[in-house]
């Protein structure tokens, strides 16, 4: 980012752009400020232009950077469009995202919205780091993030080692200092300021920073008794309810989560249903304006069922009957078709059966988590397509989003591809673009 800071400070002392003229826009490389009292404004992402302003500062830079590679012998070159206004027209956005039919709406307008997923971003500890991956996103058209609102932990962890939870002795303790909570409070802050939504869940089904084993090594039990276990669960409300004092008026809440990804294998599907119905009331009772999910992977569904194992019912869990819920806003699901035994092909249906489910209940259906190895385009562009064309689908987040952070890249689990790459161009711009809505609901929102 040095040489994009360099290149802005260079711009600001070149000649100003005239009243109307053009300062901004994808491929635009001319002046990018305005004459003294006009101020650069996005009008879409192919072009901004100066209009009359109260005589604040605004700048818009473009720069194309190439970069390659030498650990792939792939070379990839990137256009990279940073636009960064600072006037008071810019309003952050007061509205509470919701639901309206099979639609998601986000700032007030009701269609279908792009995003992705991070674990480790509330686990950063430099905020530039943080801002930088929100300006991507808003940039880039990703309109919801979600994160891991959960890091629990059984012993400290050495200095400098962020945890939100600690599990011990059958007595829990959230961390609320400089290394716990304050780090998901400048996530959420960031999030406010870069226009990007949140989803923020509460516990892991898997061990990867804590999860349910955390509580069991604490509370005793086991994962499938983790749902009815009563210090287990007192202790997970007393974490859910912290987390949500901290953030209840916030607009950039999207949703408030149960878990990653709950199971309980073997179980019968009500021990999960009566766990969802109990939680999704305490958390509205909590808080009412926000929408509330359950994170689960989707199993267990009739609907266009091809009899396959995520179809059924065996991890304990019944999306019909989850769905119906009323304190359930919206459906999840999941999709990874190489850890399922099926073919990515398969995926098409699978998208396409939980859009049929969530239209016969009413409520859209969220595609929450996608991701493979290798080629992403060719083989996640297909279902981003499908889920664009579903009725009751009306959001994707793919897993997981990559960038290149102050320390180096962000973690990268296998499924991870990086802003500014081409899989960031197929997977993000062009889908953004067949959305449509960065040239036209966006458009509006940051209006005057
Ligand atoms: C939902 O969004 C789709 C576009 O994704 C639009 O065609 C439809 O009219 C919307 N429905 C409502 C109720 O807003
Ligand atoms: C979001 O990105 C757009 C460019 O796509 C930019 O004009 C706008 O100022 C950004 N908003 C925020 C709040 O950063
Ligand atoms: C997640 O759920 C599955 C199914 O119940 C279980 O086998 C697995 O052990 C769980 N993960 C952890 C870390 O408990
Ligand atoms: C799943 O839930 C639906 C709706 O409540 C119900 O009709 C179906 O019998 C359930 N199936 C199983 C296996 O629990």
């Amino acid at each position: 980012m040095k040489s994009l800071a360099i290149f802005l400070l260079a711009s600001l002392a070149s000649a100003a752009v005239a009243p109307y003229g053009q300062c901004g826009g994808r491929g635009y490389s001319g002046d990018t400020s305005c004459q003294s009292g006009w101020v650069c404004q996005y009008q879409n992402s192919y072009y901004s232009q100066c209009v009359a302003g109260s005589g604040t500062t605004s700048t818009t830079t473009t720069a194309t950077t190439t970069s390659s590679s030498t650990t792939t012998s792939k070379t990839s070159t990137t256009l990279a469009t940073t636009t960064k206004t600072t006037t008071t027209s810019v309003a952050t956005s007061t509205v509470f995202p919701g639901t309206s039919g099979l639609n998601f709406t986000i700032d007030g307008k009701a269609g279908y919205f792009a995003g992705s997923n991070s674990y480790w971003i509330g686990f950063l500890t430099n905020n530039d780091d943080v801002d930088l991956v929100l300006d991507h996103m808003n940039e880039s058209g990703l309109r919801i993030l979600r994160v891991w609102g959960f890091n629990d932990v059984n012993t400290v962890p050495s200095s400098g080692t962020v945890y939100y939870q600690l599990l011990q002795n059958g007595v829990a303790t959230i961390n609320t200092g400089a290394d716990g909570l304050q780090r998901l409070d400048y996530v959420v802050a960031s999030a406010e300021k870069h226009n990007v939504k949140l989803i923020i869940n509460f516990v892991n089904n898997w061990s990867d920073y804590g999860g349910m084993a955390a509580y069991v090594t604490a509370f005793g039990g086991s994962q499938t008794s983790w749902y009815t276990n009563e210090a287990a669960q007192a202790a997970y409300r007393t974490y859910i309810k912290t987390v949500i004092a901290r953030y209840s008026s916030s607009s950039a809440i999207f949703a408030w989560e149960l878990a990653n990804e709950p199971r309980c294998n073997g179980c019968n599907p009500s021990v999960i249903y009566d766990w969802v119905k109990s939680t999704s009331a305490y958390i509205k009772s909590l808080d009412s304006k926000h929408l509330v999910c359950i994170g689960d992977e989707g199993f267990g569904l009739d609907t266009l069922s091809d009899g396959s194992y995520p179809y059924t019912y065996g991890e304990g869990l019944n999306f019909t009957m989850n769905l119906a819920i009323d304190d359930i806003d919206f459906g999840t699901f999941h999709l990874y078709p190489s850890s399922w035994g099926t073919t990515n092909d398969w995926g098409n249906g699978w998208v396409e059966s939980h859009g049929a489910a969530c239209a016969a209940a009413g409520k859209p259906c969220l595609f929450e988590e996608y991701g493979v190895t290798s080629d992403h385009c060719a083989v996640e562009a297909p279902w981003q397509a499908t889920a664009l064309n579903t009725k009751g689908v009306s959001a994707d987040l793919y897993w997981q989003y990559g960038d290149t952070l102050s320390y180096g890249q962000s973690p990268d689990d296998g499924n991870t591809f990086y802003y500014g790459t081409d899989e960031f161009t197929c997977l993000v711009t062009d889908h953004v673009a067949a959305i449509g809505y960065l040239e036209t609901s966006v458009h509006i929102s940051y209006g005057q």
